[in-house]
């Protein structure tokens, strides 16, 4: 038998009770239900890129969707080596859900209670695409700063591809470590800082600009460019100078973070969705991991580990920990 949550109103302290309409205290909605979500926030924060991203590629990324790859399952299971049969009945706490690629792991693969929240309107594409798990799914709009939920009550936590992208890095891992029970896990995985040449690509060149325009903007300008610079990459990777030169041309990483054994069309779909997503966002502040691993250490976690987690051609920067 799983545990019930206690809601929690962020902005007071006070209780909420989960009604047909929306988050309730003493019999008034205070955050309505609106397209299988809890709304504690408007659209209208530094995440609205994300909102518009996600609801533009909804299915790009999610493996249900795919017919040769299972990239999201390969990374969810090799970041968390967590054993599928021992989720049953847990409850899970994801942060930053996007459109719910990891969601679907989540739902499709255990028995899991999952409670996912991201800040953005991202949260209907998840809806979308997961909201057929009516029981064991439950999904919020609202900040990883200001959760609707009680501290100390879940039995896992994990928050991908997500911290960097918040205005207070550390301020956020204290906020996903105070949701966690004593003796679960909570695991990020993050932008990393490898050396001082991580800043030296076209992202941190030409973000200070492209986050200024418009989504619209953004997107045609890659629709635009995608072509010849999907071919500039992978003939310099051809001639052996891909590693020096590519990561100067301004587009995402093709070969350390798309999968393989996606059709001409998907890669290109992919190339688009994970460029705008490296152009568009308000922060991007990428990390050392030995900084993630001493906020956790230094926020009552124990067993921390940091390091590299390969997966397919792909490699995760990853932080985890057991809450004391
Ligand atoms: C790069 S996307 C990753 C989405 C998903 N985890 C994935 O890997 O596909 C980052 C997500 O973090 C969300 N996000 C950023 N700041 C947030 C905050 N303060 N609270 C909750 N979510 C936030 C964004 O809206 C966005 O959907």
């Amino acid at each position: 038998m799983s545990q019930p949550i206690n809601l929690q109103n962020p902005f007071d302290q006070k209780p909420l009770q989960a009604t047909p309409g929306g988050l309730s205290a003493n019999g008034t909605v205070l955050f309505p239900l609106r397209n299988g979500a809890y709304r504690l926030v408007e659209d209208d924060n530094y995440t609205q890129n994300f909102g518009y991203q996600w609801n533009k590629f909804a299915a790009t990324q999610i493996d249900r969707e795919q017919k040769n790859t299972q990239l999201s399952y390969n990374r969810f299971f090799a970041v968390t080596g967590w054993d599928k049969e021992d989720l049953q009945d847990k409850n899970i706490l994801e942060v930053g859900s996007g459109a719910g690629r990891f969601s679907q792991i989540v739902l499709d693969h255990t028995k899991a209670n999952l409670y996912s929240v991201d800040y953005s309107n991202a949260v209907e594409a998840n809806f979308k695409n997961n909201g057929h798990h009516k029981d064991r799914f439950h999904l919020y709009q609202a900040s990883v700063y200001d959760m609707p939920f009680a501290k100390g009550q879940f039995d896992k936590v994990f928050c991908f591809g997500v911290i960097q992208h918040t205005p207070d890095v550390h301020k956020t891992v204290q906020s996903l470590i105070s949701m966690a029970k004593p003796g679960a896990e909570v695991l990020v995985d993050f932008y990393c800082v490898n050396g001082w040449w991580t800043k030296l690509q076209a992202k941190y060149m030409f973000r200070p600009v492209t986050k200024k325009w418009g989504n619209e903007k953004l997107l045609n300008k890659i629709e635009k460019n995608v072509d010849w610079m999907m071919a500039a990459t992978s003939f310099f990777n051809r001639i052996g100078i891909g590693r020096f030169v590519n990561r100067f041309i301004p587009i995402c990483d093709i070969k350390g973070t798309l999968p393989e054994g996606l059709s001409k069309q998907e890669t290109r779909e992919w190339c688009i969705l994970d460029t705008f997503d490296m152009f568009s966002p308000e922060y991007d502040q990428p990390q050392k991991i030995s900084t993630v691993k001493k906020w956790f250490e230094e926020n009552g976690m124990e067993q921390v580990w940091g390091g590299e987690v390969h997966y397919d051609n792909c490699v995760a920067y990853v932080v985890k920990g057991i809450k004391k």
